[in-house]
């Protein structure tokens, strides 16, 4: 991850150096708005870390989740307004982000338990998607699951820090999987390989065979 944020960061130079206001940089225009470089470069390694990984990791595992659960064909005879749930319910089981951390602001009271200021928490997002409560049989995988709109794309976030590129991982995934699910016949999972030391769960590779009816 470093490394590769170090490689972001040497392209992004080229582009805050450049002279020509009119570049379309994002670095350029981090630094228009005041950011210096070392700023910019937080917020340019947030969004390869948070926009680009996270799409790219979760896409695999909802299709392998689809294909292990038997319910690829379910998926392909939801109606075309019907891919949300599918989407919703692969991220809500899969956890694409199954973990966050906040520092308490402010000695609070948590579930019964006191939390002083300054304590990093650690949340567990993906329990919070298995919450009974929210979604009954919360074990169960199922692409017609009615989602409780109170859960509102609860593996995104909540709060002010609701992911920023909501609308658009939204937008990817289902152009991606209409995309797959309209490839003729099933496809099977020949060969898989767990990342090892990924910073969120994903696969190395996922080769996919379909053969021809
Ligand atoms: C499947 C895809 C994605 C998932 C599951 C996801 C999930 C999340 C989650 C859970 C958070 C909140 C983290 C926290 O509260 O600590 C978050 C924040 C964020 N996401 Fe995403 N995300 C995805 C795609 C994207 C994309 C495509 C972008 C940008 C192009 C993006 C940009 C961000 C940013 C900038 C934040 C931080 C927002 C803030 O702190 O105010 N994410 N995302």
């Amino acid at each position: 991850m470093h490394a590769d944020c170090d490689r972001l960061a040497a392209m992004a130079r080229v582009g805050w150096e450049a002279d020509d206001r009119d570049a379309p940089s994002v670095a350029r225009r981090l630094r228009d708005l005041g950011l210096t470089f070392e700023e910019a470069r937080g917020v340019l390694s947030i969004l390869l870390l948070a926009g680009a990984i996270t799409t790219a990791a979760a896409l695999p595992r909802l299709v392998a989740l689809l294909l292990d659960a038997g319910q690829w064909d379910a998926a392909r005879e939801r109606p075309p307004d019907g891919l949300a749930g599918v989407l919703a319910e692969g991220l809500r089981f899969a956890a694409a982000v199954p973990v966050t951390v906040r520092v308490a602001a402010r000695d609070v009271s948590l579930g019964g338990r006191r939390v002083r200021r300054g304590t990093r928490v650690v949340v567990l997002t993906c329990n919070a998607a298995r919450d009974p409560a929210l979604f009954p049989d919360p074990d169960r995988f199922d692409v017609a699951r009615a989602h409780d709109p109170r859960a509102r794309h609860l593996w995104f976030g909540a709060g002010p820090h609701f992911c920023l590129g909501f609308a658009l991982a939204q937008r990817q995934l289902r152009r991606t999987l209409e995309a797959l699910l309209a490839v003729p016949g099933t496809p099977r999972v020949v060969r898989r390989a767990a990342a090892r030391g990924a910073l969120i769960p994903a696969y190395a590779s996922l080769v996919l065979r379909v053969d021809a009816a």
